[in-house]
């Protein structure tokens, strides 16, 4: 079978997911949709689809099963809920929504209507990540003692200001954490576990009217009794690679855009050797650091669409569902409740 994706939002990430969707074998691009009609007629016509300005036409189609939405964070929830209803499954760039509630009402319809959901967290698709949890999950680092975040990038004063959605808490739904250093808070979140307590500051220092961060650090404490941090920020000139490190009592790692750049365990194993051949190379994912565009390479879209085809054509379920989703926004909820409270905030029960 193949599958028929659609794309609603021909933006920057759009044509990403156009290129990314024409690598998979067994999906096709039927339709892209953008309310700029030259945006739509200039992506379809890259891949052969069919352009349209109202996404719900595109929905229309039968020969379409599932929808990437890659417009602004904050427009989703009514796009995501009209796409369940039509019965297209839906895979959600990042965040999903920008609050966990609307993400619950995405859950929600796509539960009711039996689609699947996924969201795009293409760094979890890369080798380095993998290895890590792969680690993680034989146990390798023994007790978990410290999580690290660390997303120090730059972004100009002209990139908020050229557009009318980013930094802005209505359709960005937060700054530097929501939009640009989510990918790292999930894969801590991944390697880490669920957080309980966090701790947070957060200030915008280097840009001028912008409503949202563009500075935060937190203080997490893991459910596993683990300490975290995550320290954000866009106002930091040149821009350094993210980095995520896993310090545990049997080992630590460290990954730098998704590669590793430290691996050293007590127990060592033959694979290790294989592992830091892995030092040497260069991540399949693309440096943020300093722009934007920079980052945005294929592959991990690639990896992460092709697992969600898989599900569709198997009935399986994709490798990062909604729940999945929701939990990167709910940590950054709490990290903004906190820096905004100046006090403690609990996630227990939290997705
Ligand atoms: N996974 C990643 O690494 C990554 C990278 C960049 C962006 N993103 C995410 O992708 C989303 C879009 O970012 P972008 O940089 O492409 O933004 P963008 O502003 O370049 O593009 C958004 C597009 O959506 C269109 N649009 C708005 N409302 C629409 C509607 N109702 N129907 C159809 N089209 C509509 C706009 O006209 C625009 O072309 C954001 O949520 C962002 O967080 C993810």
């Amino acid at each position: 079978m193949t599958v028929g994706f659609g794309i609603i939002g021909c933006g920057n990430i759009g044509p990403i997911h156009a290129a990314a969707i024409a690598e998979v074998k067994g999906a096709k691009l039927v339709g892209v949709s953008d309310v700029v009609e030259k945006s739509a007629q200039a992506l379809a016509g890259q891949y052969g689809a069919t352009g349209y300005t109202d996404y719900r036409k595109m929905l229309e189609r039968d020969d379409l099963d599932a929808v990437c939405i890659c417009v602004p964070s904050g427009l989703r929830v009514d796009i995501a809920v009209a796409c369940a209803e039509a019965g297209k499954h839906i895979l959600s760039e990042k965040p999903l929504e920008i609050s966990s509630k609307r993400i619950d009402k995405i859950i929600f319809a796509a539960n009711k209507e039996n689609v699947l959901l996924g969201c795009i967290f293409q760094s979890r698709f890369a080798e380095g990540p993998q290895l890590v949890k792969k680690a993680i999950d034989q146990g390798r680092f023994g007790q978990l003692v410290l999580g690290n975040a660390y997303i120090k990038w730059y972004r100009s004063q002209e990139y908020y200001s050229a557009s009318s959605w980013r930094g802005t808490w209505k359709f960005d739904g937060g700054g530097v954490l929501m939009n640009q250093g989510i990918h790292q808070i999930d894969l801590l979140q991944w390697f880490m576990g669920p957080v309980k307590t966090v701790q947070a500051q957060m200030k915008c220092i280097g840009h001028k009217g912008l409503e949202v961060e563009d500075l935060a650090c937190a203080m997490l404490e893991f459910e596993s009794g683990a300490y975290g941090t995550i320290e954000g920020s866009t106002a930091i000139w040149p821009g350094c690679p993210a980095r995520v490190e896993v310090h545990g009592s049997g080992g630590s790692a460290t990954l730098e855009d998704g590669a590793i750049k430290h691996w050293k365990f007590k127990k060592r194993q033959a694979s290790d050797a294989k592992v830091e051949d892995e030092l040497k190379k260069e991540s399949v994912l693309g440096s943020g650091a300093g722009d934007p565009l920079a980052a945005l390479k294929i592959e991990g879209h690639r990896r992460q669409i092709e697992d969600f085809a898989r599900a569709i054509r198997t009935g399986g379920k994709p490798r990062i569902d909604g729940r999945e989703g929701r939990n990167a926004v709910a940590l950054i909820e709490a990290v903004y409740k906190s820096a905004q409270t100046g006090k403690p905030v609990s996630l227990a029960c939290k997705g």
